[in-house]
């Protein structure tokens, strides 16, 4: 990359600048004083009535011009002086920052994202030129690092069931492992669980690029919520957890995908039964809001520690990865829930008093 001309170029410009400025007030000063000098001088000489033989005139003639010539001259040099001086003092002042700017902007393009620039005090655009780049680059380290997070925890999601696929292949060459039906049981287990990654994957990046083709109309809140708990309903029943339909009366419509949004509750119905044991009770509830509906999966169930609930939303998090993988999830379900409710323009949160204590995720979705 060609370095850009940073200090010098800078410095250059402003004191050829500055070199202008003296050069004309120089001339200036020169075609006025050799215009008003001589006449103000011979008038102050003719009020004196003073008569001087004209050998004497003309040395006070050149006395008067080699005067003037003089201090004009000190005084352009000495003006240049003074401009050399403040062109480097105010050179340094900006161009320092520029500088600095420059090549932490070099840094960030070379994949530096930890690098910040300090706030010089030169008024309000600089304060909000570095404001801007180390908000940037603070951006930038984030998604870095949801990318690397991002890969590693792939690549362990597929790590397993491939490493149990290879070792019953293996079993099977050696003739240790016969095919029968548990056999099959197992690799069919893991190739559906290598499927579902892959389908979560794509729904959890089709819904962060936006590409989801929504097909919204208005629909009431009680019909979204009686449908997603009818639908929950055997796999409910057949563990012993209770559930229950709770939609206020008199609710607006709510204009959505009717399919995403079942998604959504769908999802959340399934992490409440995950997480809630026998004798547990789950509600789902819609409830009015300032401009919005909010609907509402309270569980009984486990809860989650306070140290967890920030992340909960964010892909591949799963509060107790070993026991949370076991259970099946891998930790996608949260992220597809607020990619679709964003696509939405509405909220999602998560809430929960500690482990024990049950657990409470809200969707908060704009009325028309
Ligand atoms: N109702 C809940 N009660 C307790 N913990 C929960 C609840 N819902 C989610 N969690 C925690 O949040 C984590 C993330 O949930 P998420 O739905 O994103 O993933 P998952 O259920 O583990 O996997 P997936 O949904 O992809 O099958 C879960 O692993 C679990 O630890
Ligand atoms: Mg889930």
């Amino acid at each position: 990359m060609s370095r850009p001309r940073g200090a010098t170029g800078l410095a250059g410009r402003l004191f050829v600048a500055q070199l202008l400025v003296v050069g004309a007030g120089g001339l200036t000063l020169w075609l006025v004083a050799l215009a008003v000098g001589p006449v103000i001088f011979h008038d102050h000489l003719h009020r004196a009535a003073v008569t001087v033989p004209a050998q004497t005139s003309r040395h006070v003639e050149e006395a008067f011009q080699s005067a003037s010539a003089i201090s004009i001259s000190v005084a352009v040099l000495a003006s240049l002086g003074a401009a050399l001086g403040v062109s480097a003092y105010v050179t340094r002042r900006i161009a320092g920052p520029v500088v600095r700017l420059a090549a932490a902007a070099r840094d960030v393009a070379a994949g530096h994202y930890a690098v910040r620039v300090p706030t010089p005090a030169l008024g309000g655009e600089f304060a909000s030129l570095t404001g801007s780049f180390n908000a940037m680059a603070a951006r930038l380290e984030t998604v870095e690092a949801t990318r690397r997070r991002l890969l590693a925890d792939l690549a362990h999601e597929i790590r397993t069931p491939v490493a149990t696929l290879d070792a019953y292949l293996e079993g099977l060459e050696d003739g240790v492992v016969t095919v029968d039906a548990d056999t099959v049981a197992v690799l069919r287990g893991q190739t559906a669980r290598l499927t579902r990654l892959t389908e979560d994957i794509t729904a959890v990046s089709r819904a962060d690029e936006h590409q989801l083709d929504l097909n919204p109309h208005p629909v009431a809140a009680s019909q979204l919520i009686g449908a997603a708990v009818a639908a929950a309903a055997d796999r409910y029943q057949a563990k012993g957890v209770r559930l229950s339909a709770d939609a206020a009366d008199g609710l607006p419509p709510v204009r959505v995908d009717e399919d995403r949004i079942a998604q959504v509750l769908g999802n959340l119905l399934d992490n409440a039964l995950r997480h809630t044991p026998a004798g547990g009770r789950v509600s789902v509830a819609a409830a009015r809001a300032e401009g919005a509906i909010v609907i509402t999966v309270a569980d009984t169930g486990e809860g989650i520690a306070a140290e967890h609930l920030p992340h909960v939303f964010e892909r591949f998090y799963r509060a107790d990865a070993a026991r949370d993988r076991a259970h099946g999830g891998s930790g996608i379900g949260l992220a597809i829930v607020r990619a679709l409710v964003d696509a939405h323009g509405g909220t999602t949160s998560a809430s929960s008093g500690g482990p024990g204590q049950g657990t409470t995720v809200t969707v908060t979705l704009p009325t028309p």
